[in-house]
């Protein structure tokens, strides 16, 4: 093991000044009626402030992109408004923020979708025991199956790689440190990855160049809008959320991507192992492996706990630990992990929707000793 470095020490990773190696991972909480950031959503991301680095929820690239309803957007003019609130709270507390930037293809509903059109996806390949959140039927709100999607044209594609550029110039208006595009879970860029689900004839389906196409160029194109230091992305290897199966070429798939992610010098790779969320683990030796094809800032989430975390950092096979669940029910997690504190449990019935309990009502650790003492 090389020596310990110091988790909670300020610190310069690639281009990002960070007062400490702790990530608030991106997480979904549903909690915009109209998609507009607001001062609830700015008081939960600064209470959180303590991390070095905050991601925020996915949000919205476009209005068929999304599977979830009540989550954000950032491509109109009063969401870039909203944010502002959010990025300016969490600035005043020191740390740093990017945004999610999500399209969900195929894991959407007719009623996620404007005018109730089919949601569009790599294919038409259903992801048929997967959920959206929508509403069913009687107009209720609620898990509702995923509906048959459209494959995108070639023509369309490009659009969407258009719609990540001006989510990312959106991005920098409201106040942002950066953007994160969504590659991972099985969402439209890992749709495009995964040669189970991307059966496209055009350039963007066949080989690994082919079907990494469309991340690349998503990159490309938001690099040329912000730049290269302000662009990262989330990806998932060996994952399967959303129906996405294990193929053969998974390994030369991300080394493919890993080297060309490295030559464009974009801020960071964002790994998340699926295995505390449900799904596969990220298999033995797979960081050691990635770590020689990618030599830039790499983030791992899932899972993470202070001793696994300094352990990945110190022997130099990631660089910042992400946190996800740990952070809903305690604001104050990097106190807690320095000092530590135990952990508030979360609770799962709260997680998404808009009320306000369980989002902005939790407490810090000292708060809890005063309530309990
Ligand atoms: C309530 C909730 C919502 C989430 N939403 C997102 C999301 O919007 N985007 C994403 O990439 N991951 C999302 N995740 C996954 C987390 O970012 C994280 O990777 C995962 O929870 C594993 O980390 P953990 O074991 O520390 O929770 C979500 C997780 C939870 C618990």
């Amino acid at each position: 093991m090389n020596s310990t470095i110091n988790l909670f020490a300020p610190t310069t990773v690639g281009t990002l000044a960070l007062k400490n190696r702790i990530v608030m991972a991106p997480m979904t909480r549903a909690r915009n009626f109209d998609g507009i950031p607001n001062d609830n959503n700015a008081l939960y991301y600064q209470q959180r402030s303590g991390a070095g680095l905050i991601i925020t929820e996915g949000t919205a690239i476009s209005n068929t992109a999304m599977g979830v309803l009540h989550i954000p957007g950032l491509y109109t003019a009063k969401q870039v408004e909203g944010w502002k609130k959010v990025t300016s709270a969490v600035h005043q507390k020191g740390a740093k923020i990017f945004t999610q930037l999500w399209h969900v293809g195929r894991v959407s509903h007719v009623s996620n979708q404007p005018n109730g059109q089919a949601p569009v996806g790599a294919s038409d390949i259903q992801a048929e025991n997967s959920f959206a959140w929508g509403y069913d039927e009687n107009g209720k709100e609620t898990f509702v199956k995923c509906s048959k999607p459209r494959a995108l044209t070639t023509e369309e594609v490009k659009e969407v790689v258009q719609d990540f550029a001006k989510a990312a110039k959106n991005a920098i208006e409201a106040g942002f440190d950066g953007v994160e595009l969504h590659g991972a879970n099985g969402y439209l860029i890992e749709q495009f990855l995964n040669p189970m689900i991307n059966n496209r004839t055009d350039e963007y389906g066949g080989t690994i160049q082919n079907r990494s196409r469309f991340l690349l160029e998503a990159i490309d194109a938001c690099i040329a809008e912000i730049g290269a230091s302000k662009v990262a992305i989330r990806l998932t290897p060996y994952g399967g959320m959303h129906e996405l199966p294990h193929y053969d070429e998974i390994d030369s798939t991300y080394q493919y991507l890993a080297e060309e992610l490295y030559k464009r010098g974009i801020a960071f790779i964002h790994l998340m192992d699926q295995q505390s969320r449900g799904s596969y683990a990220l298999p033995d030796g797979f960081l050691s492996r990635f770590r020689t094809w990618y030599k830039g800032v790499i983030i791992l989430a899932g899972g993470m706990n202070r001793q696994k975390s300094q352990e990945l950092i110190d022997t130099n096979l990631i660089d910042l630990a992400g946190f996800g669940e740990d952070f809903i029910a305690n604001p104050d997690l990097v106190e807690r992990l320095k000092n530590n504190w135990p952990m508030t449990p979360p609770n799962r019935a709260l997680h998404y929707g808009l009320m306000l309990e369980g989002y902005i009502d939790w407490k810090t650790y000292e708060e809890e000793q005063l309530v309990n003492g």
